[in-house]
């Protein structure tokens, strides 16, 4: 409550209302809380205390992660877990360095509880997250490592692309997401296609678990091709969903905003993500990481209801503040 009426205005009118303004700034802080003990030790008193699962073979002391794209370059690690998250996913990142799309890239829509995104992947590259990583040693959560195409890179050799990321971050990463479903790279979505992603599962080979993450525009019949080719690879996972390219779901007041190109993510996006969590945990045995539109503890009930043995949150964090990961770890118990 504190945070809608008080830190969310500031934060939306911050920048002149420039969203990626509030982003940047929300991020600094975030990281200069983490670098003081004593801050750690209270926040972590009050949102921690989740239930403990294994999945895919690895310890989570919480069921909820914060969801790729919000620390994309691992600048905050020290913080997250302090903010009761069990554990973070970093990226997406690129084997290249890239800026990403022109600003303005970022809008919210409020009345929607939405966000409309075509961040275009800006990163400062893997080598500098593997860096990162090895300068800031152990973590007190998995890690997970968001892969994705850097840009100049034509689609037609984004197996080698993938591969260099895997390579130079397998050491730090506790597993890896490979990103095939973001809409703001062209060409990406089409490594979801059978025959591409066989190739290009094909082609990653390392101990660390692999999990593919999917958009929520395919059909049940591409849906069940992407499970077939990860069951063939002994993929570990699958997180689900990325944003969308639909535009149902937003209120009359954010129509103007809507027309804005980039995938959509937030309450518009809880029935569709939950629809395909279901679909996915139905089908196939692979462990399920549900995202998409989980902005109360119910919502996140209904992931897990739904067959996902862990969620994550990125939007309902901007609208709902970090009390959504202390109700969701009280709620999941
Ligand atoms: C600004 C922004 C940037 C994102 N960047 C990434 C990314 O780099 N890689 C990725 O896999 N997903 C990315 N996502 C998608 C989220 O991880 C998540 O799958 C999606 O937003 C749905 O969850 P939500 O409704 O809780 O936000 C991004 C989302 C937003 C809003």
């Amino acid at each position: 409550m504190v945070y809608q009426r008080v830190l969310r205005r500031a934060l939306f009118r911050m920048g002149g209302g420039d969203a990626e303004v509030a982003h940047e700034r929300t991020l600094r802080v975030t990281t200069r809380l983490g670098a003081l003990p004593p801050v750690v030790a209270g926040l972590n008193r009050y949102f921690g205390g989740g239930t403990p699962r294994t999945v895919f073979g690895v310890r989570f002391p919480g069921p909820v992660g914060l969801a790729a794209g919000m620390d994309k370059d691992g600048r905050a690690l020290r913080a997250w877990p302090a903010f009761g998250f069990g554990f973070v996913e970093v990226g997406t990142v690129t084997r290249y360095a890239q800026p990403g799309n022109p600003r303005p890239r970022l809008h919210r829509l409020p009345a929607s509880e939405a966000v409309i995104n075509r961040m275009g992947f800006n990163n400062g590259g893997a080598a500098a997250l593997a860096a990162r990583l090895r300068a800031l040693g152990p973590l007190r959560v998995p890690l997970g490592v968001s892969i994705g195409k850097s840009k100049v890179t034509p689609v037609e050799e984004a197996v080698d692309d993938y591969r260099a990321s895997l390579d130079v971050l397998a050491p730090h990463a506790d597993y890896f997401a490979v990103n095939v479903s973001s809409p703001n790279t062209p060409g990406l979505r089409g490594l979801q296609d059978k025959a591409a992603l066989d190739e290009l599962l094909g082609a990653l080979e390392t101990t660390v678990p692999l999990l593919v993450k999917i958009a929520p525009d395919l059909s049940e019949h591409a849906m069940a091709d992407v499970l077939e080719v990860c069951a063939a690879h002994g993929i570990a996972g699958l997180i689900a969903t990325n944003t969308t390219l639909s535009r149902d779901g937003i209120a009359p007041q954010d129509a103007e905003r809507a027309t804005e190109t980039g995938g959509l993510s937030g309450r518009p996006l809880t029935a569709r993500a939950l629809q395909v969590v279901t679909f996915v945990a139905k089908e196939s045995n692979l462990p399920v990481i549900g995202v998409g539109g989980i902005h109360t503890a119910d919502d996140a009930l209904r992931m897990l209801d739904a067959g996902a043995s862990l969620v994550q949150v990125y939007t309902g964090l901007i609208y709902r503040g970090p009390g959504l990961v202390r109700a969701i770890n009280r709620a999941a118990r």
